[in-house]
């Protein structure tokens, strides 16, 4: 296949105009944003058209087959809206921000790790370009004038300085680390560098916390305060113990949520890669923390290579990859455990699935200061693209954390209870109260009395028990007492060791959550397979895999004569019966042309209806990446097109099997 595929920088000129004109997504409410007097917010804000909708269904569907079914996990649809105490509990009312800086004049907001980022990228590139580098990776391999105008325009608003050999590396390592900083320490960055919004050159503005959710009320009231998610996990958490019992207290399961949220980015720019609004697929798998958080298919994905990024290099200052097996990397504990690894090993194969370039994926370590507040360890499955690698999945050990907290505060077990196979016996001290006199001695003050003893630790009991014995009496601290301290005596209290037996052990489950913005796997998924035939800039080609491709077959009448059009019908019909999408083309444009619209659209198979077709019932097939055709029956035909759809048969395949079609020109 003759392709611009690998060489060359990607041009992102003609793909985006490929996007629009094909109506992927468009920005929403764009009558508005030129509008007088229009003074709303439409930033990350975008609609999908046909062909994105139909990418997008294509590739939930394929992400529930390949993690809902295959794992049997049990899927929820949960609300958007969620009340504010919920959001506390977990932790994102107070912690789900990130660092912002205010332009000091024209009163922009940037987020203050990404401005580091573009501000040191830039002086990278400009010391690129004065040693001369910059020209032979900036060349411009397409033919489109535009393109070359604005790519000029791009060198050219580089500056071209050249930094100290020091000072270069010293940048390396920065951006290497740059998810790590905390807002101090991006603030001392901002003063040391002299870094300021590109666009104006203002000083900014010391970076403070910015709190990412959109805050709503709930009701007519205004005092009941709601948050829209900002994912859909806390759902699946307040959930967990309907599902375990729906599960039949069986461990270990998962749940998955696929659905809309809400995260009100500081400075949405780079497309749909950050939007304000988007869909997520999200797994929380329970696991046994006891035994390591082994997992029983993990022999399935042992030996798949992946390729590493982990935090001890970055912190280093290096963004060098391992390439590992999954395997290699858990019994070598640079991927901390068999559960996390086996999600690992199946978000690779789902991108493998989907058509993303494996030359492109690499999973990324969070480095400690980096992670979620509720994450003890994570990994982002990123791809490349021409705005570098973007994070499409976090893969994040959650442990204990939300269960936990949601435990807490409502007082609802969220544990597992399992019969022990051999009953544990367990010597402890164990308190006895005389409630008859405690009620009475401490009157409203006794519950809170009781809750202090029963928390005593193995520790304290065991020196009060000494204390008891010595002196006929201890004294506990009580919150809430006038005198801070509850005077207890050997008649109201007795501490004795004993051996208790447990029959039952209870653990909360830790969880491990593959999290996946689909829009940001959908736009990276489109960056990989565009290319355009040779030499041709305006012939853009999408290889997106036939799984996955918003519509799978075109259907083109050579001609309008009479005699075509009932052709044409009966073949819809028996490609709608097999559950084939397709599209009919029977307008008057040449044939390559509309060959050209839909490899455009990225639709894999074009059936040509021509006079043949009309004596002796057979049809040709087209394959878009390769261009080549083969001609057989309607019957062999669509059987073809089914197992190419099914992925059963490669076009290879099917090139092999039946004869091939040399006929038709494409530039006719
Ligand atoms: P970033 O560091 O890029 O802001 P994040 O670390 O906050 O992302 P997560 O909280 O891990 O992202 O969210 C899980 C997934 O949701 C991401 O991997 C990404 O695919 C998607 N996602 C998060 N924020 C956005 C957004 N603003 N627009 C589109 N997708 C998003
Ligand atoms: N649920 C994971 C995240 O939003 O990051």
């Amino acid at each position: 296949m003759a392709t611009t595929r690998s060489g060359g920088a990607f041009d992102r000129v003609p793909f985006d105009a490929l996007l629009k004109r094909r109506l992927f997504f468009t920005p929403s409410f764009e009558i508005y944003r030129t509008a007088s007097g229009f003074a709303g917010d439409t930033k990350g804000l975008f609609d999908y058209g046909p062909p994105g909708c139909a990418l997008q269904a294509n590739l939930v569907d394929t992400w529930r087959k390949h993690f809902v079914l295959e794992e049997n996990m049990l899927e929820l649809d949960c609300t958007v809206l969620t009340p504010e105490d919920v959001f506390k509990t977990s932790g994102h009312v107070d912690k789900f921000s990130d660092w912002m800086c205010k332009d000091s004049k024209n009163g922009d907001y940037l987020r203050a790790d990404h401005l580091i980022e573009n501000v040191l990228e830039a002086r990278l590139k400009g010391d690129k370009a004065a040693r001369g580098i910059a020209a032979a990776e900036e060349k411009d391999t397409s033919n489109d004038p535009a393109a070359a105008k604005k790519k000029k325009r791009a060198v050219k608003d580089i500056k071209s300085v050249k930094l100290d050999d020091a000072v270069a590396k010293e940048f390396e390592e920065i951006l290497a680390r740059i998810d790590n900083y905390d807002g101090l320490e991006l603030g001392a960055l901002i003063k040391k560098f002299d870094i300021r919004n590109p666009d104006g050159n203002n000083e900014v503005l010391p970076p403070v916390p910015f709190n990412l959710m959109f805050k709503t009320s709930i009701g007519p009231s205004s005092g009941s305060i709601g948050y829209l998610r900002p994912e859909t996990a806390q759902g699946q958490f307040v959930n967990f113990k309907k599902l375990l019992d729906f599960n039949q207290n069986t461990m270990p399961f998962a749940s998955a949520s696929i659905g809309k949220s809400y995260r009100n980015e500081i400075s949405p720019r780079t497309g749909i890669l950050r939007v304000r609004e988007f869909l997520m697929a999200e797994v929380e798998h329970f696991v046994d923390p006891e035994g390591g958080k082994k997992h029983e298919r993990f022999e399935d994905i042992d030996k798949i290579e992946l390729v590493l990024l982990d935090r001890h290099t970055q912190l280093a200052g290096s963004t060098e990859i391992k390439v590992m097996t999954v395997g290699e990397a858990v019994r070598s504990h640079v991927i901390d455990n068999e559960t996390l690894g086996y999600f690992l090993a199946r978000i690779h194969l789902f991108f493998q699935k989907i058509g993303v370039d494996p030359k492109k994926v690499r999973f990324r370590q969070h480095m400690a200061n980096e992670m979620a507040h509720y994450a003890a360890d994570c990994w982002d499955g990123e791809l490349l693209t021409s705005y570098g690698w973007i994070e499409c999945v976090g893969c994040a050990d959650r442990s204990a954390y939300d269960l936990s907290v949601h435990s807490k505060r409502t007082g609802e077990a969220l544990v597992v209870r399992e019969p022990r196979e051999q009953p544990l016996k367990i010597e402890e001290w164990q308190v006895d109260i005389d409630k008859k006199k405690l009620g009475p001695k401490f009157r409203k003050n006794a519950k809170a009395v009781e809750e202090a003893i029963e928390a005593l630790s193995q520790e304290q009991r065991e020196r009060f028990a000494q204390t008891l014995d010595n002196d006929g009496a201890i004294s506990i601290d009580v919150s809430g007492l006038p005198e801070g301290q509850a005077e207890l005596d050997k008649a109201l209290i007795q501490i004795v060791r004993r051996t208790r037996v447990e029959n039952i052990r209870e653990y909360t489950p830790n969880v491990i959550e593959p999290s996946f913005g689909i829009g940001r796997i959908f736009y990276c998924l489109l960056e990989h397979v565009y290319w355009h035939r040779p030499g041709d800039v305006a012939r853009g080609v999408l290889s997106i895999p036939p799984l996955v491709a918003p519509s799978k077959v075109l259907i083109v009448p050579l001609s309008r004569a009479p005699g075509f059009a009932p052709h044409v019908k009966k073949l819809s019909a028996r490609l709608r019966t097999l559950g084939i999408s397709h599209t009919v083309d029977d307008s008057s444009a040449s044939i390559g042309k509309r060959y050209s619209r839909n490899d455009e659209l990225g639709t894999p198979f074009g059936i040509t209806v021509d006079f043949d077709s009309l004596k002796d019932d057979t049809i040709t097939l087209r394959e878009r990446d390769t261009t080549k055709q083969i001609r057989a029956s309607v019957n062999d035909v669509l059987a073809a097109v089914v197992s190419l759809v099914n992925g059963t048969e490669l076009w290879t395949d099917v090139l092999e099997r039946l004869p091939e079609f040399l006929g038709q020109s494409e530039d006719e």
